[in-house]
């Protein structure tokens, strides 16, 4: 908050290299470095993408770290033929889960006294939260890796029931995708592929 305006919060953009970073040059890695990834940078990562935004501080996600090879072999029958190595090879692969019970947090996490019954009382509602708010964390999550200089391979390709039967039964959570995280190897990517354009996907009205 600046003090000569308080009614106006200004933030620059990120300059070339930061955006770069984040997007222009980061890709999903076809292959890992052998360097490994720390406790106290998973701890860096859930710090940095808990700040981002869900809808009334919801906090739904929840995240499991692999980060043994014999955590990740317990994945191996879970996953898709084609996933196999990169995702296995990951130094961490992370459960990007949800709590389908997140309410029960609400009444630390909101000054909203009803959230808590108004989500309790309706099943509907609080998977729809759970599974949307869950998601755009898993999504800063990615981006906040790539800001603390590591690579993501997200994975929607392997058996749910089978990840979940394996490693949220004691917590109930669900599983969304898979995110293999590290540092990318020197491998020469094919080209990106393209996105679709702005008058495609977008409609300013
Ligand atoms: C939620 C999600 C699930 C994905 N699932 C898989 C997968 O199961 N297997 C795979 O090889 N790539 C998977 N990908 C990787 C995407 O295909 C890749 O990130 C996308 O094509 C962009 O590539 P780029 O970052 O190199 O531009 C997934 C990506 C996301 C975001």
């Amino acid at each position: 908050m600046t003090e000569s305006h308080p009614e106006f919060l200004a933030t620059a953009p990120l300059d070339e290299t930061s955006l770069d970073q984040l997007f222009r040059q980061a890709r999903t890695p076809h292959g890992w470095a052998e360097m490994p990834v720390e406790r106290e940078t998973l701890v860096a990562l859930y710090d940095l993408l808990k700040l981002g935004p869900t809808s009334g501080n919801t906090c739904p996600a929840r995240f499991v770290f692999l980060t043994s090879d014999d955590m990740k072999e317990r994945l191996r029958p879970a996953l898709s033929a084609g996933n196999l190595e990169l995702c296995l090879k990951a130094p961490v692969v992370t459960l990007v889960c949800h709590d389908p019970l997140f309410f029960e947090h609400l009444p630390r996490l909101s000054r909203e006294a009803e959230l808590r019954n108004w989500f309790a009382a309706d099943v509907g509602l609080s998977e729809e939260t759970a599974f949307r708010n869950g998601s755009l964390q898993g999504g800063y999550l990615i981006l906040a890796a790539r800001a603390l200089g590591l690579s993501v391979a997200p994975f929607s390709g392997f058996d749910s029931y089978a990840v979940e039967d394996t490693f949220l039964s004691d917590t109930g959570w669900r599983i969304n995708f898979l995110a293999g995280l590290g540092y990318a190897d020197a491998r020469v990517l094919s080209e990106r592929a393209m996105r679709l354009s702005f008058d495609e996907s977008c409609l300013v009205l």
